[in-house]
């Protein structure tokens, strides 16, 4: 059956949800939280300067070439001046010369392989001979610890998540292509909109912009290496360019609206609210995005089994619909529209994630049952509930009021709906019986078909290869 926010709920996904949902009384500890951080990885990259110098001379040598060539018919070139090159930045450290990296062995997907035999070339030689090599065919892909070679897409062996990438392509949509001027009007008038209405605005621009770069961080720095088939790589890669988007809308809208971003971009660290929701997530981000960590044991699979469950069921599946739906009431009455229908796009494009998410961990569980112990079934209940719990929290500290026909205890309800739903999702047993939907409006404005009339109407067209000139 299809489900309200449900964008294609697909053969996959109905053979690899689990059949029975198991009750268990035992509860698990809460995983430690850790402080709100964003500490930057990766090496800053040396700088190389030409000494003004070499410049002058490669000036001097451009500028006589042709005057050498044009010697009887012209004057001689003046003199270039060139500009004096700024010394490098007291912070930037230029090194002097890269180290040579010693590659004795080739760690690939936790796979080690002869560095001799990266290559296409060096495989065509090794395989000259080799009577045991053999095409990579559908039986040998898996979900996590593949040995089959991971740059061959074909045979597709996960059409789900292919036909995912398609859909995700043919809805592109960008942030400009919003007009904003109805917004920005509205937010500057000084009664355009009550105190509780602008409080949310802010809430949910503070949490977005930075909970969308927690997702795309997620998924480039922690689980695309760990998910070893292409099709589903197809769709991370997807995936995080849609989250770049995101990110930029929301900057967008901060931008247009003239807000105060260094107030906005820190609500993350600032308010509590929106802090423990960001520092819950990380904590799993960490676990595993060490460039040591590999899976193959059944702890490390775990740890990514969990990483999926935070942040598709419970980030992205729970954590940003207090916000989604407040600023969806606004633009229902016709205030701020174009923060409204960009938060419109980021939703379509969100419940897509979420239902990828929940079919990798379903196909996961599918192909490694032990993973989904007794233990296992707790800790993802208990990190659903945990979220819910968290975003309840959110809803009352954005709505100490009633405001744009709801409030905390309607959001609460929505939000237990909702949780239901992930629960379900992943095969475990509902939570909070007879929770109702009280915005059924919500899974109006969700209807992918509505929405795709809607994107064929538009009239921005896109810069492509054909409009590129090379002059
Ligand atoms: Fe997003
Ligand atoms: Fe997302």
């Amino acid at each position: 059956m299809l489900s309200w926010d449900d964008y294609n709920d697909d053969d996959a996904s109905k053979q690899v949800i689990a059949a029975q949902a198991q009750k268990s009384a035992a509860e698990v500890q809460p995983p430690q939280s850790i402080p709100p951080t964003l500490e930057a990885q990766g090496a800053v990259a040396a700088q190389l300067l030409e000494t003004q110098e070499a410049a002058q001379k490669a000036a001097q040598k451009a500028a006589q070439g042709p005057a050498q060539r044009a010697a009887q018919q012209v004057e001689p070139q003046p003199v270039v001046e060139i500009p004096a090159i700024p010394e490098p930045m007291p912070h930037v450290q230029v090194a002097e010369k890269l180290p040579e990296p010693e590659v004795s062995e080739v760690v690939f997907d936790g796979i080690q392989v002869d560095p001799a035999a990266t290559s296409p070339s060096a495989n065509l030689q090794a395989h000259a001979g080799d009577e045991s090599y053999q095409r990579v065919t559908v039986d040998q892909k898996a979900m996590i610890n593949c040995r089959a070679d991971l740059n061959q897409l074909v045979p597709f062996k996960y059409d789900w998540a292919w036909q995912k990438y398609l859909d995700g392509c043919a809805n592109h949509w960008m942030p400009q292509e919003v007009n904003m001027t109805a917004d920005i009007s509205l937010w500057k008038s000084d009664d355009g909109l009550s105190d509780d209405e602008r409080t949310i605005v802010k809430r949910s621009l503070g949490f977005f912009s930075t909970a969308d770069s927690l997702v795309a961080n997620n998924l480039v720095l922690a689980i695309y290496r760990l998910i070893t088939n292409p099709e589903c790589r197809q769709y991370l890669l997807r995936q995080a360019f849609e989250e770049a988007i995101h990110t930029h809308a929301y900057q967008y809208c901060i931008e247009s609206l003239g807000m105060d971003e260094g107030e906005i971009f820190n609500m993350y660290h600032e308010v509590p609210c929106v802090a423990e929701k960001a520092s819950w997530a990380l904590q799993y981000t960490h676990e595993i995005s060490s460039p040591t960590f590999n899976t193959g044991t059944l702890e490390n699979d775990k740890a990514l089994l969990k990483n999926l469950i935070a942040y598709y069921c419970v980030l992205e599946g729970i954590f940003f619909y207090c916000g989604f739906t407040q600023i969806l009431s606004m633009g229902r009455r016709n205030k701020m529209t174009g923060t409204s229908e960009q938060f419109q796009y980021i939703l379509r494009d969100e419940s897509m994630h979420v239902n990828f998410g929940i079919d990798v961990i379903n196909q996961i569980k599918l192909e490694n049952p032990q993973l989904w112990d007794e233990e296992m079934q707790n800790l993802a209940r208990h990190m659903i509930l945990d979220g819910t719990r968290l975003e309840v929290q959110y809803a009352r500290d954005t709505m100490p009021r009633g405001v744009l026909g709801m409030n905390a205890n309607m959001m609460e309800e929505y939000l237990q709906f909702i949780a239901n739903r992930r629960l379900a999702q992943i095969g475990l047993a509902e939570q909070f019986p007879g929770a109702k939907n009280p915005f059924p409006w919500m899974s109006e404005i969700m209807d992918l078909k509505k929405e795709k009339n809607f994107f064929e109407t538009r009239v921005t067209e896109y810069q492509t290869g054909g409009a590129l000139t090379w002059d």
